[in-house]
């Protein structure tokens, strides 16, 4: 698998949005206290961590070791969270789990692939939940300048084939092309005021321009993003409303 997003771990941690806590009151409404839930590509455990007093276990898995160990820095007081290596290819060789949840993760894996899995190891009540933003969620106030700053350096923001980015198919079209076809949808808001720091900061974060794609050329992207973004926007100050979505896929109901 290639290093989607080596070296990005700090700053997204420190930058990256997080769900609302309705958000995630929601999904631990979905998993229920007694479960173990999987959390596919979990990152430094932006689901994971709040998740954790909530349901009996998270088992927090990536193929990123930068993540791994951000996220066990992270959730010093969260036990009941198992950070574990893996990825969407290998959930067979994962403990036992009654549920999946993947945010922001999906879109990065063979999608048809991945569903497959769940579907004979999942318990028949078993949810695959989707955390990511709306697919009509606003573009970010920067992102014109932030295309600019990647054009004139060259950078190609295509990074992942066999994923969302390849195949440009709705996330709903493969649910409902899978065992888990059965949809129900939630929306929440999130109003966000940034700064330039917050800004440049989460872009270290994307596979395009993660510190492992930049290599020597970092601090000169990160200058130069500052610099055309302030050019932009001389006030320093962004307005945006962020939308989480929250989608919950079942098995439907087997025939008698
Ligand atoms: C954008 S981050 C999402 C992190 C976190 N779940 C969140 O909601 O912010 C995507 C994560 O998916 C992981 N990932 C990419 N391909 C994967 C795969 N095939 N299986 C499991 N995780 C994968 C990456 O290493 C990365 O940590």
């Amino acid at each position: 698998m290639a290093d989607l997003f080596g070296g990005a771990a700090p700053s997204y941690a420190k930058y990256r949005t997080r769900p609302p806590e309705p958000a995630i009151a929601h999904l631990a409404a979905a998993f229920g206290a007694d479960s173990t839930v999987l959390d596919l590509g979990c990152g430094p455990g932006t689901l994971a961590i709040p998740l954790a007093g909530r349901v009996r276990e998270v088992l927090a898995v990536d193929p990123d070791h930068g993540m791994l160990a951000e996220g066990r820095r992270l959730a010093r007081r969260s036990p009941n969270v198992r950070w574990m290596a893996g990825d969407s290819a290998r959930l067979g060789e994962l403990p036992a789990f009654d549920h999946v949840v993947m945010g922001r993760s999906f879109h990065w894996m063979d999608r048809r692939a991945v569903l497959a899995e769940p579907d004979a190891l999942l318990p028949r009540d078993g949810v695959v939940v989707l955390v990511g933003p709306a697919a009509d969620e606003p573009e970010q106030p920067w992102e014109p300048a932030m295309r600019r700053v990647r054009d004139a350096s060259g950078i190609n923001t295509f990074t992942a084939s066999n994923s969302y980015q390849a195949t440009g198919e709705p996330r709903e079209a493969v649910l409902s092309g899978s065992p888990f076809r059965m949809l129900a949808r939630a929306r929440f808001e999130q109003r966000l005021t940034y700064d330039v720091t917050a800004v440049v900061g989460p872009q270290l974060s994307y596979p395009y321009t993660v510190p492992a794609a930049l290599g020597g050329r970092l601090e000169a992207f990160a200058e130069e993003a500052g610099r055309a973004l302030l050019a932009d926007r001389p006030s320093g100050r962004w307005d945006l409303t962020t939308v989480t979505e929250v989608v919950t896929a079942r098995r439907p109901p087997r025939s008698p």
